[in-house]
């Protein structure tokens, strides 16, 4: 990580495989701007226990998610890649900022009033979700934050934290912004929702072709014939077409779609073809990197270990500046 470069941090939780979504709306990213900046890609697994309770489970994700990282193009000699847990450090800083913002404030986060909503028994992690996301960011200050638009309202918290907390205690954090690139904001699924592994919507990242194939054709469509004139941006298989097809592809299918002459079962085809050319490569790497788990191992440990660090140094100025140090010079 190159000095005077801005800091970058994101994370995935491992909580099942990856979809079209997370990468097209975030994990892309974190590969094109590993030059830019000077980079921290973690696997967010404490967030992962508000709704991950099977510990095998849990490590096969996680490692997983490590393979995946790998897989898409992101280079440990660029980019700092480690579990979140490696670095409790941002527990300790998370009720800090528990300390300091309201119960009424937290609940206004999305994420808890939709669990509220669809009456699920909350438990307080999810309630917290947020707190502990703010301090992933702020404990690194990080400048930049690379998410898929369903988390924008975590990082305007993460920014109030670091109001609230610069406020009360003096001048420590950056305020960090969100990069959420136009046309990738919420990657729908196949049902037209948001892609998400809550729905049963997704198509899998690493999917074989067998996979990409039933989800596709499981998209529902309209009952209009192959000749009638069909609004493309009413449609879910269109949508995705937008990810995997380049300009003049994309038009000659609209056009295709507007005057008749392409019927869903076609344009789904097309769709299969092109998302397994995209991601054929990236499941062949994939294979290739998860033959040695070790290496894999051994990045993570070299990454937590450097993580922990950096947030230790961070911390041991956030404790001084709160209170808890005590040095007789400081009393
Ligand atoms: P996770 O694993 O739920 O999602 C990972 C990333 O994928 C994005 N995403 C999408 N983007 C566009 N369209 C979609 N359909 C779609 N579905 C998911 C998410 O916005 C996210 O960027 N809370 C984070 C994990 C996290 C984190 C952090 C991220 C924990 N601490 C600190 C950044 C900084 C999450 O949602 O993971």
């Amino acid at each position: 990580m190159a000095l005077g470069r801005k800091t970058l941090i994101s994370g995935v939780k491992p909580t099942g495989r990856p979809h079209i979504g997370n990468y097209f709306g975030a994990m892309r990213q974190f590969v094109d701007f590993q030059d830019e900046y000077s980079s921290l890609i973690f696997i967010a697994n404490l967030h992962a226990l508000t709704t991950e309770k099977n510990s095998k489970q849990l490590k096969q994700n996680t490692l997983d998610v490590a393979i995946d990282y790998l897989a898409i193009g992101l280079d440990p000699k660029k980019t700092l890649i480690f579990k979140q847990s490696d670095t409790p450090q941002v527990a300790e800083l998370a009720w800090m900022f528990n300390c300091l913002t309201t119960v009424p404030y937290l609940m206004r986060a999305h994420a808890y009033k939709d669990a509220v909503a669809k009456n699920e028994e909350v438990n307080a992690g999810v309630f917290e979700y947020p707190v502990l996301m703010a301090a992933d960011i702020l404990i690194h200050d990080s400048d930049v934050v690379p998410v898929g638009y369903d988390q924008a309202q975590h990082i305007e918290i993460a920014r109030d934290m670091a109001r609230m907390f610069n406020h009360t205690f003096g001048e420590i954090f950056k305020s960090p912004k969100e990069i959420i690139l136009e046309g990738m904001k919420i990657v729908p699924g196949t049902d037209g929702r948001k892609m998400s592994k809550n729905y049963n919507n997704t198509i899998p990242l690493f999917a074989t072709d067998d996979e990409i194939t039933k989800a596709v054709m499981s998209i529902p469509t309209d009952s209009s014939t192959i000749d009638d004139q069909k609004d493309p941006e009413k449609d879910n298989v269109f949508a995705l077409h937008k990810l995997f097809s380049n300009k003049k592809e994309l038009a000659k299918l609209e056009e295709k779609y507007r005057k008749g002459g392409i019927g869903y079962k076609e344009s789904k085809e097309i769709l299969v073809k092109n998302i397994s050319t995209f991601t054929a490569p990236l499941r062949e790497k994939r294979a290739k990197i998860a033959q040695d788990k070790q290496s894999v191992l051994d990045m993570l440990d070299e990454g937590g270990k450097r993580a922990r660090a950096k947030a230790e140094e961070k911390m041991e100025k956030v404790r001084e500046i709160v209170g808890l140090t005590l040095s007789e010079s400081s009393l």
